[in-house]
């Protein structure tokens, strides 16, 4: 799209939000034009706060499937948008709910009670219908040390997070063996090959990312907390361990450090070999525009399913 394209769908989209009463929302994974047209940009729990928060008839969600679902069950009277359907997620996609409910079952078996199911927010909201407590990276470890000590946990889907949250917590939760696919390629050798060029410069790791890239960072935090960091510290340059979009409001909010993406690891055959998360690149600005002139794709959620999901999202509300 060259400039003047990019200027026109900005005008437009700005134009009809306006006549709309509609709020743009965007994730930090997105593409920077989505970035610059969003009313909102925040991290998973900023943007379900946010949407409870505005005066508006149209949200749109731009960011993936599970964002505007989530968005949907807390807004239910209002009209929820997302530029594009198929905007998926490995994570949410590792961990289907006729899965879980089997696991939980047997883990019920097991224990001899039902252990309390604290799900990560990248999760259908049939998975969410299952969960006593949704988390996000933000406030897993604050809403786990608040639970029982001696309350036996599953925890899903995120391997990796979860790892970290008993690393952090010192609970013996048990995992999901779910994972998403950008921060699970980062590469260990591209990292320590970084840090020995860049000697002293803090890493700063998504908890999405593979316990040894962990052991290695200095700052662990949902993308908000890292882009807080960078905006905090005194420091100029920082190597960065997440999804390549977050650089974008990185450099905004810091324009004289530098930010040093790490690449991921170079698997053959596996189409995409950056660490760019393509269901976040689906939202486009033709596709903004065309969601708003069309109100569709609108996202819905069976009531059956909205009514349970939702006591598991306030209660993360009520805990953060
Ligand atoms: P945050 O909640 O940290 O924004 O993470 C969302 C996500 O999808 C990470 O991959
Ligand atoms: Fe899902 Fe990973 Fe994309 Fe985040 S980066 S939305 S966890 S696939």
């Amino acid at each position: 799209m060259d400039l003047k394209d990019k200027k026109e769908y900005i005008d437009k989209i700005k134009k009809l939000a306006r006549e709309k009463n509609a709020v743009i929302f965007a994730h930090y994974y997105t593409r920077p034009e989505i970035q610059e047209i969003a009313d909102f940009i925040g991290d998973s729990l900023a943007l379900a706060q946010q949407a409870t928060r505005v005066q508006a008839d149209i949200l749109v969600m731009c960011g993936v499937h599970f964002m505007g679902e989530t968005m949907k069950i807390l807004c239910p009277d209002k009209k929820v948008l997302i530029p594009d359907m198929n905007a998926g997620c490995s994570l949410a996609d590792s961990c289907k709910a006729e899965d879980l409910k089997k696991f939980i079952e047997d883990q019920s078996q097991i224990q001899g009670k039902r252990p309390l199911v604290v799900s990560y927010v990248n999760t259908s909201a049939d998975v969410k219908a299952l969960t006593d407590v949704v988390v996000t990276s933000s406030n897993a470890k604050h809403i786990v040390d608040q639970l029982p000590a001696d309350a036996k946990i599953i925890f899903g889907p995120d391997h990796n997070l979860g790892s970290y949250i008993n690393s952090v917590t010192g609970r013996n939760m048990i995992l999901w063996n779910g994972a998403c696919h950008v921060h699970s390629r980062f590469s260990l050798e591209a990292l320590m090959k970084l840090k020995a060029e860049n000697p002293g410069v803090e890493v700063l790791a998504h908890p999405e990312c593979k316990a040894p890239i962990l052991a290695q960072s200095d700052v662990i935090g949902s993308t908000k907390a890292l882009l807080e960091h960078t905006i905090k510290s005194s420091a100029k340059r920082f190597i960065i361990a997440t999804e390549s979009g977050i650089l974008f409001e990185m450099q905004r909010a810091c324009p004289d450090k530098e930010f040093i993406p790490v690449p991921p690891e170079m698997t053959e055959g596996i189409g995409c070999s950056c660490n760019e998360c393509e269901y976040m690149r689906m939202n486009t600005l033709e596709k903004v525009y065309s969601c708003l002139l069309n109100e569709s794709p609108e996202m819905t959620v069976e009531k059956e399913i909205a009514a349970k999901a939702i006591s598991s999202i306030n209660k993360m509300l009520a805990m953060s």
